[in-house]
């Protein structure tokens, strides 16, 4: 195993052919990672799954297909460990209907209105996939094309580098964007995505991830209680675009500043829950921005789980899976019901090229994209 290891890195730690029929690559810390194939794209592109696992037992599994974490398994209090994340068993399930689960976003993550921006005196038009406005990068984001994967020797854990080149024009944004997105499955229970990404074009960039949670693997998401690191959010119009009011979560059904049941109030009578459908806003985080921080934290009283969310991100879109209706049959059979899981999707604000108030989302050549997300895990009694 250590040598298989050491022969990886020698080799630039490229996967290899041998790693294709499943050997495993044993990491420094003492995890490791094993990729197996996953399927085809329509275009008969091959897509391999990658297991990575950390000294505590704990597992993820991800794909190269839109980055997609398509597993990952994190102990209760009693040390029973369950997935805990929404998803499907097979890459068909991904390509045919996926309302982004687990994977990867880009170029802008979340919503600009009416698939319009100006930049530099250029208007960018991009194809409106949600209602009047774009969601997610478009018809074909980050979500839905096939990354390059390479498993990478360090120290914090197994480590699966992706890496992914947007076509100058593609889905109508501009620039050739580079995009390099690590996961590392940490000692501490965490899975870190550092994200890094250039241009050679004046661009917009906003990547996030979008992996739907449920801490107890079974019903609605409305017991567990949140906090959320954050004064402010960003409400919406009826067609969820910032209006550019930076309000305050004092007094309103926003206010997650001390731990709160999602269900405590998502029925109430706010026209902002309204417009969502629930909770599917982006908060203003209490923390230097570009600064890994605290953002929020998610605790499930029966099982005893905890999910933290830090990042270097200006902004949180929680969304508590209002569209999720039924329709859709995922792992094991479970039907996804309405607000099955939620999302911590770290971010700049939605619609942020169209809001010169908001923190810049312009990428300019010569400099490089950053943007870390955890999602750690521990229990509490
Ligand atoms: C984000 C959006 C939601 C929805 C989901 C995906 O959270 O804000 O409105 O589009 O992604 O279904």
């Amino acid at each position: 195993m250590q040598s298989s290891y050491v022969w990886l890195t020698l080799l630039g730690a490229s996967l290899c052919a041998a790693c294709l029929l499943g050997c495993a690559a044993v990491a420094p810390s003492g995890g490791n990672i094993n990729a197996q194939p996953f399927g085809k794209t329509k275009e008969g592109t091959p897509v391999d799954i990658f297991t990575l696992r950390n000294k505590n037992g704990v597992e993820a599994r991800i794909c190269n297909y839109g980055g997609i974490v398509v597993s990952l398994k994190v102990p209760d209090r009693n040390g029973q460990m369950s997935d805990v994340v929404l998803g499907y068993d097979k890459l068909d399930d991904y390509i045919k209907s996926s309302p982004y689960f687990g994977c990867l976003v880009g170029r802008y993550g979340n919503r600009i209105a009416k698939g319009k921006f100006t930049l530099n005196g250029n208007v960018y038009t991009l194809a409106t996939n949600n209602g009047p406005n774009a969601l997610h990068g478009g018809i074909k984001g980050f979500d839905k094309v096939v990354w390059e994967a390479k498993v990478l020797g360090s120290h914090d854990g197994p480590t699966l580098q992706l890496r992914y080149l947007s076509k100058d024009g593609e889905e109508g944004y501009p620039g050739n964007l580079s995009v390099t997105a690590v996961y590392t499955l940490t000692e501490d229970n965490g899975l870190k995505l550092d994200y890094t990404a250039t241009t050679d074009k004046d661009t917009v960039v906003n990547l996030t991830q979008h992996t739907y949670f449920n801490l107890a693997q079974k019903g609605d998401i409305l017991n567990h209680v949140v906090m959320i690191n954050a004064d402010k959010f960003t409400p919406v119009d009826s067609t969820l675009i910032p209006t550019g009011e930076l309000r305050p979560v004092e007094g309103t059904p926003f206010d997650f500043r001390k731990p709160t049941a999602i269900g405590a109030r998502i029925n109430q009578d706010d026209e902002q829950l309204k417009f969502g459908n629930g909770y599917d806003h982006n908060w203003v985080l209490n923390k230097p921005m570009g600064q890994l921080g605290l953002a929020a934290r998610v605790s499930e009283p029966t099982t005893g789980r905890v999910l933290e969310v830090l990042t270097t991100e200006p902004g949180l879109q929680f969304y508590t899976g209002n569209f999720l209706d039924g329709t859709l049959k995922g792992k094991g059979g479970w039907v996804y019901q309405f607000r099955n899981a939620f999302c911590m999707e770290p971010q700049h604000y939605p619609d942020s090229p169209n809001h010169p108030e908001f923190p810049s989302v312009v990428l300019k050549p010569g400099k490089t994209y950053k943007n870390t997300i955890i999602y750690r895990f521990s229990t509490s009694k």
